[in-house]
């Protein structure tokens, strides 16, 4: 690996104040692939800084572009460590394949990940709540206009210290049900982590901003009739003392809080259903005094209480708008493993220092 360090640091911002994905460290991880020249080069860890690319860069015309999010903790032991950091490189190969782009050896991205967070853990924030977010992301830069895979990749790694992604924190959430347009349909790309799905997204989500909302939750493409994703966080429902969350059909990304969170609760004796959710169910759940909890889980988004849903019009309170007991103590639970102040049972926690 080639390292090229800065002459001198930015100056650090307010780690009080940090919002989401703001400000972003000294260096990154750039890893060119290009096939014509055997495949993957030498990674290089440099200075922060910008792209030079060709107007005809193809990943700027047909959108091949995947990323992940992951996060770096500080322990109060003084460990750095990270959250299942293979699982993400391996669902990053994964939506590599879907989108026609080269996959990597997830060890090797796995060591220049550790050795950039080695040279940047003055960056990682420390106080409850914050974390050094990791976002590797990789995109075709072949220079043409024909529509075909690329067969030169820039896989890149770039590291931003944050708060919460909601700017309300904790709060819970208010979630508009998107019953006119569609996020993603069975194979298509929903599953993938590629950044046309989250384009794709954008008109209703700026949507229901304007009427209040701070995200949509979306239904499935073909019938409009099962939640399946919130775009930036899967969603899981307590209903009678059950968390249900919607099964990964293809659809819907397989998120790796989402598979964290149902581990923990199967562990600690909470039983969880993986089944389709029509949102009916839940209207009627509600009516009934049947669903008690609603969140969302997401690296960024962590475990999120959802305080209201709304359908055609009416809203769907979920316990008085405020956040439920599972929930809160998921919240605990998960963030506590991340964070070394419960017991690592099932093994995510890559120490790095
Ligand atoms: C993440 O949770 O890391 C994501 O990639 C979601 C993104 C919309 C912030």
């Amino acid at each position: 690996m080639k390292i090229k360090l800065v002459a001198q640091r930015k100056q650090k911002p307010d780690f009080s104040k940090l919002g989401f994905g703001k400000y972003f460290t000294d260096h990154m991880l750039v890893w060119e692939y290009d096939a014509d020249k055997g495949g993957w080069q030498e990674q290089c860890i440099m200075p922060y800084e910008d792209f030079a690319l060709d107007p005809a860069c193809c990943s700027l015309h047909y959108g091949q572009g995947i990323f992940e999010g992951l996060k770096a903790y500080k322990t109060a032991d003084g460990k750095v460590t990270t959250f299942r950091p293979r699982d993400n490189f391996e669902r990053m190969n994964k939506s590599a394949t879907r989108l026609c782009m080269a996959n990597f050896d997830v060890d090797e991205a796995l060591s220049g990940l550790d050795e950039l967070i080695k040279i940047e853990q003055e960056w990682i924030p420390t106080a409850e709540g914050t974390s050094l977010y990791i976002r590797p992301f990789m995109f075709g830069t072949e220079p043409f206009l024909g529509v075909h895979p690329s067969k030169r990749f820039l896989f890149t790694i770039i590291l931003s210290p944050v708060g919460s992604y909601y700017a309300h924190g904790l709060e819970p959430t208010k979630l508009i049900v998107e019953d006119k347009y569609t996020r993603a349909s069975i194979g298509g790309t929903g599953e993938a982590k590629c950044m046309g799905n989250y384009a794709a997204s954008l008109l209703a989500g700026e949507e229901a901003k304007k009427k209040g909302y701070d995200q949509v939750l979306w239904l499935d493409g073909e019938e409009k009739k099962y939640v399946t994703e919130v775009g930036s966080m899967n969603m899981a429902f307590v209903i009678d003392g059950k968390v249900v969350t919607p099964m990964l059909d293809g659809s819907i990304l397989h998120g790796i809080t989402r598979d964290s969170a149902i581990k923990v609760l199967r562990a600690h004796g909470i039983e969880v259903e993986e089944r389709k959710i029509s949102i009916e169910e839940l209207v009627e759940a509600s009516a009934a005094g049947r669903l008690q909890e609603a969140f969302g889980t997401g690296t960024a988004a962590v475990i999120s209480p959802v305080g209201t849903i709304t359908y055609k019009g009416k809203d769907i309170v979920i316990n008085d708008g405020k956040m439920g007991k599972i929930t809160e103590w998921l919240y605990d639970r998960i963030t506590g493993i991340q964070r070394g102040k419960y017991a690592d049972d099932f093994g995510w926690v890559h120490g790095i220092n």
